[in-house]
């Protein structure tokens, strides 16, 4: 029974490259942006741009990477059923959040480290972003300040807040996301420690990046981003830097920043706390369970993302589409649920807000796209997504989101 598990792993594996060529372009990686159809087009891309420590910590997940498969995988579950000759000929796909409008119902999940794969990171993010009408995310571990954030354009932001043991720093970054006039936070709770990154183990990958004798090579072949990080202006985390060297000057994978520097201490009293000090629309991001949902609106939460951290934490978790149908039960009618992680096709979101969330988001979608091409990979990536909504709610017979509900689906 070994041998025939292991024919079945070796079966899997091969079927699951087969898919992925079709999925690519027949495999050849697209070479320019124009090429780039959907986000797998733009991974492939962003393939070829990075050093592969780079790519692999955007890429990869905890563990066996069960996880972050099934995010995407969930969407199958269920298949649409369209309705027709609904005159289609304009459609709305507006919808409000976080107290804005916003153009469509998908927004750039806030991620970490941008100016590692793009010299243009945040800023390029923000812009794309705010020419979209949609909600750009701003994590702790950005690399441009909160302030320049702020500055940079008029639309939605979101802060993404990861509580430290240093007090002053957490006082001092929701500082800094008032006084850029963010219009909302999102306090992580999906990273008490750090998710088991293998793919970050093998390659050594830092923040800042650290060149060893055995990693220096995957740097040497990608010149274009070795002469962009060492020539542009220097990495740092500056909504951190303030108060702790480590990810900005002493080297530190991801999962051991957030095991050593964050407070496992962190709960329901602590989070209230912190939603008391910041005045406005709040979120807590990284929540599956029922029950935590219902806390999150007890304590005053306006909002839930509904996520596993991309399957980046912890690995064997269920997938948000997955968690999604009994939490807007649940709380549908007090917070603005936000369906986030597996998102690829437009079709997605339309799954997604049948069920009931309010809006979706990701951070591979527009993160490939970053690395493959800057503002401009952002914004096809952004554009691409927009239109598969538009055209997939035409061919629904949804005029606007309002017509979107359980009855447009059929699970299998
Ligand atoms: C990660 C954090 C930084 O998943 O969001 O790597």
């Amino acid at each position: 029974s070994l041998s025939k598990g292991r024919s079945f792993l070796h079966r899997r594996s091969n079927e699951e490259r087969s898919f992925d060529k079709l999925r690519t372009n027949g495999g050849r990686a697209s070479v320019r942006l124009t090429d780039c159809h959907n986000i797998d087009d733009f991974r492939a891309l962003a393939k070829r741009r990075l050093p592969w420590p780079v790519f692999d910590y955007i890429d990869g997940a905890a563990d066996d990477e069960v996880t972050r498969r099934r995010n995407r995988d969930a969407f199958d579950r269920c298949d649409l059923v369209p309705r027709v000759l609904a005159g289609v000929e304009s459609i709305d796909m507006r919808t409000t959040l976080f107290g804005r409008e916003m153009a469509m119902p998908l927004f750039l999940s806030p991620t970490a480290l941008q100016r590692l794969f793009h010299w243009q990171g945040e800023r390029a993010v923000l812009r794309a972003a705010a020419n979209a009408g949609t909600v750009a995310g701003i994590s702790s571990l950005a690399t441009i300040s909160l302030a320049e954030a702020g500055a940079l354009t008029g639309g939605p932001k979101l802060f993404q807040l990861y509580v430290h043991h240093d007090e002053g720093l957490n006082k001092a970054m929701l500082d800094a996301a008032r006084d850029a006039k963010f219009d909302a936070v999102a306090l992580t709770v999906d990273t008490i420690v750090g998710g088991n990154r293998e793919r970050c183990l093998r390659s050594g990958f830092t923040s800042p990046p650290r060149f060893t004798a055995r990693n220096m090579l995957s740097y040497a072949i990608k010149p274009g981003w070795g002469l962009n990080y060492m020539l542009r202006e220097k990495f740092s985390l500056p909504n951190l830097a303030t108060h702790v060297s480590e990810g900005s000057s002493v080297p530190k994978s991801v999962a051991e920043y957030f095991t050593s520097m964050l407070d496992q201490s962190l709960d329901w009293k602590r989070a209230e706390a912190i939603r008391k000090k910041w005045d406005g629309p709040f979120c807590l991001k990284g929540i599956v369970a029922v029950e935590d949902a219902k806390r999150a609106a007890d304590i005053g939460a306006t909002a839930i993302m509904v996520s596993n951290h991309g399957g980046r934490q912890l690995d064997g978790s269920i997938a948000p589409f997955d968690a999604l149908a009994d939490i807007v039960d649940a709380v549908g009618d007090k917070l603005e649920v936000i369906c986030d992680g597996g998102i690829t096709r437009g079709t997605h979101v339309l799954k997604a807000l049948s069920v009931g969330a309010k809006a979706c988001s990701g951070g591979r979608l527009y993160l490939y796209a970053l690395a493959a091409a800057g503002e401009d990979g952002v914004s096809r990536a952004v554009g691409l997504l927009r239109a598969e909504i538009e055209r997939g709610m035409k061919l629904m017979g949804a005029k606007t989101l309002a017509d979107l509900g359980p009855h447009n689906l059929r699970w299998r």
